[in-house]
């Protein structure tokens, strides 16, 4: 008698986190991560510019130039970690695949939210760790600011061909 009122109560409540997670959390996540995009970029863009410059005029790697690395970091990851979470609970993602198995593929999209924008944000996330990661590692400050250069470029490349264009500059409020 006692295990089925325990498991009674599990069921109801479960079912209770799973239906305050679909009502609210999905559109509060995808807000967040909506927002996260434009500081994402804003810095990818800062750092893209101040790199570029150091390079070609050869100037020191300062402190500010640091602080704009560790700031992409930052951003990239919980943009990675919000993402990872939207993932599996938003309708247009893993829930697609497991609702309509492969035919995600055929519908764009659900492809690009279930597949495309999975694969390339997290390609995305990888090079601006490993640009920051080996620009750190050079011995000169040139060096550090044409490895971040390079690796900004494509990372940046690589997030407006993994974000549908109706999405790219969309501001949700
Ligand atoms: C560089 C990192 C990323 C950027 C810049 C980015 C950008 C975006 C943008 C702009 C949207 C559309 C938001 C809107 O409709 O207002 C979006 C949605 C979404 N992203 Fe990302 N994202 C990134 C990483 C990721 C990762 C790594 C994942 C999954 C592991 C992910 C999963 C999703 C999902 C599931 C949606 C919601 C689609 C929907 O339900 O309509 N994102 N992302």
């Amino acid at each position: 008698m006692l295990f089925v009122q325990i498991y009674q109560f599990f069921k109801k409540n479960a079912t209770f986190a799973l239906k305050f997670i679909k009502i609210y959390m999905y559109p509060l996540l995808l807000a967040v991560h909506s927002w996260l995009r434009w500081f994402l970029l804003i810095v990818l863009v800062i750092v893209l510019i101040r790199s570029f410059l150091g390079w070609f005029s050869q100037s020191k790697y300062t402190k500010l130039d640091n602080l704009f690395g560790v700031l992409l970091i930052a951003f990239a990851h919980t943009q990675l970690v919000l993402g990872l979470v939207l993932y599996f609970i938003s309708p247009n993602a893993y829930p697609a695949i497991q609702r309509e198995g492969m035919k995600v593929m055929k519908d764009a999209n659900l492809r690009v939210w279930s597949v495309e924008h999975l694969i390339m944000m997290i390609v995305a996330v990888a090079l601006i760790q490993i640009g920051r990661s080996v620009s750190k590692a050079q011995a000169t400050d040139t060096g550090k600011h044409q490895r971040m250069a390079i690796f900004v470029v494509m990372a940046l490349a690589v997030i407006f061909l993994g974000i549908p264009k109706d999405r790219l500059m969309l501001f949700r409020f």
